[in-house]
């Protein structure tokens, strides 16, 4: 399990193995938008302030992901224990 922030939203939950981020934060309150759930379309892609994500997307460049700058909460994981988002 690793910790996601919604900054704006005040919001922090566990993200347990098996559990997207997105379906997380959406029983915790927080709106997330989704449409293929598969790492995709990238409509999940949410600006990430602070953490490093494990992107399991295929929207995003290589580059991109590097950069460590917004995370696909659909698919994504985290390679550090806290994530911080701008949602
Ligand atoms: Fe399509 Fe996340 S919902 S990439």
């Amino acid at each position: 399990a690793f910790t996601v922030q919604a900054a704006r939203s005040g919001v922090t939950v566990q993200v347990p193995v098996g559990c997207s981020i997105s379906s997380v934060l959406l029983k915790a309150g927080v709106t997330v938008w989704t449409s293929c759930e598969q790492g995709v379309c990238g409509t999940c892609l949410t600006p990430l302030l602070a953490g490093e994500a494990d992107h399991r997307d295929r929207y995003q460049t290589a580059e991109e992901k590097a950069a460590q700058n917004q995370v696909a909460l659909c698919c994504s994981r985290a390679l550090s224990p806290t994530l911080v988002l701008d949602l």
